[in-house]
């Protein structure tokens, strides 16, 4: 008899064929994401679960009682409680490695388009206020020769040390739990504490996943620690930073722009006060989001959670829980 799953995320129909073909589907088959009542309804008799965020916790195993094998459609991770299915035997997987170069990318774009004001000068044309003899009004900052800082050296932040090394003639600093010597050896990235690199940078660029440890990480006295002209850009989780230390430092002067992919509270209300400034690029949790990479993430989390049914390892179990 085939495994059941309940499936809370649309994914291709390639994907939706590999998972009937091996398990007993159930898909929610909604953009919005399926409420809490549902979810514990839905998964009250599956085996598997496919998911990208909303909680996977202790109250969602007490009503899945025959819950094995928890599969997210992301690298992050932080919506699972790991004590929790650590407990249970629950195996948990995520989605990493296919989306580094991607989320890369965009990062980039949020440098560029922070430092030359990409968005503030479209909205300028499109509003008409675009004149001959134009001039220091359209300045923007350069991107090349300056230096980022990237917190969280793991494969996305070297895909970004990468970039900016070789493309754009960065210099690269880079803050981490370790040392990472194969990365300052072959992008010249340079160690410092968190506190000379917030100093040192022209960009400071948060790419560490969400834990206890860095919730919050970016608070009032790391910002006040940047450069007034620094840019700070955030394609991590929202959690990671005191926004409302962000939003003064940027209402104030203390730091020049941001480029966010993440906040907070997701969706972020369009009355937000951080969407009322110009310096502020904000983008809807993006950083993976290109029709390839997210065929390769769903695929990958249909093959993540078919293995654990099948009573394979899963090749891409959490860190924690392996
Ligand atoms: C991830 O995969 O964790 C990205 O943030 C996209 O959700």
């Amino acid at each position: 008899m085939k495994p059941r799953i309940f499936v809370t995320r649309p994914v291709p129909a390639e994907v939706e064929s590999y998972l009937q073909e091996h398990c007993e589907c159930d898909f929610w088959g909604q953009e919005e994401p399926v409420p809490r009542q549902m979810l514990l309804e839905r998964t009250a008799d599956v085996q598997g679960l496919l998911t990208a965020g909303g909680k996977i916790d202790a109250e969602l195993f007490d009503h899945a009682k025959q819950l094995r094998v928890v599969s997210s459609l992301s690298v992050g991770y932080n919506h699972y409680d790991l004590p929790a299915m650590k407990q249970r035997g629950i195996i948990g997987t995520h989605t990493p490695y296919v989306l580094d170069e991607s989320v890369a990318d965009l990062v980039l774009a949020l440098m560029l388009g922070t430092a030359r004001r990409v968005v503030e000068l479209d909205r300028y044309v499109r509003e008409g206020r675009w004149q001959r003899g134009d001039n220091e009004v359209l300045y923007g900052f350069d991107v090349h020769h300056a230096t980022v800082g990237i917190i969280g050296l793991g494969r996305i932040g070297e895909a970004i040390a990468r970039r900016a090394r070789f493309g754009f003639a960065m210099n690269v600093l880079y803050h981490n739990r370790s040392r990472k010597p194969q990365a300052e050896e072959e992008l010249g990235a340079a160690y410092r504490t968190l506190d000379e690199l917030l100093a040192e940078s022209d960009y400071v660029v948060l790419m560490t996943p969400l834990t206890p440890e860095t919730k919050q990480l970016i608070g009032r006295r790391e910002l006040a620690l940047m450069k007034p002209s620094a840019i700070f850009i955030n394609v991590s989780r929202g959690q990671n930073v005191d926004e409302a230390a962000l939003l003064e430092a940027l209402q104030t002067g203390a730091i020049r722009a941001a480029g966010l992919d993440v906040f907070d509270r997701e969706p972020i209300g369009a009355e937000h006060p951080l969407l009322q400034l110009p310096n502020v690029i904000a983008l809807p949790h993006i950083g993976s989001a290109t029709a390839k990479t997210r065929f390769d993430m769903a695929m990958l989390a249909a093959q993540n959670l078919v293995a654990g049914l099948e009573g394979r390892t899963p090749p891409n179990v959490v860190q924690e829980l392996q």
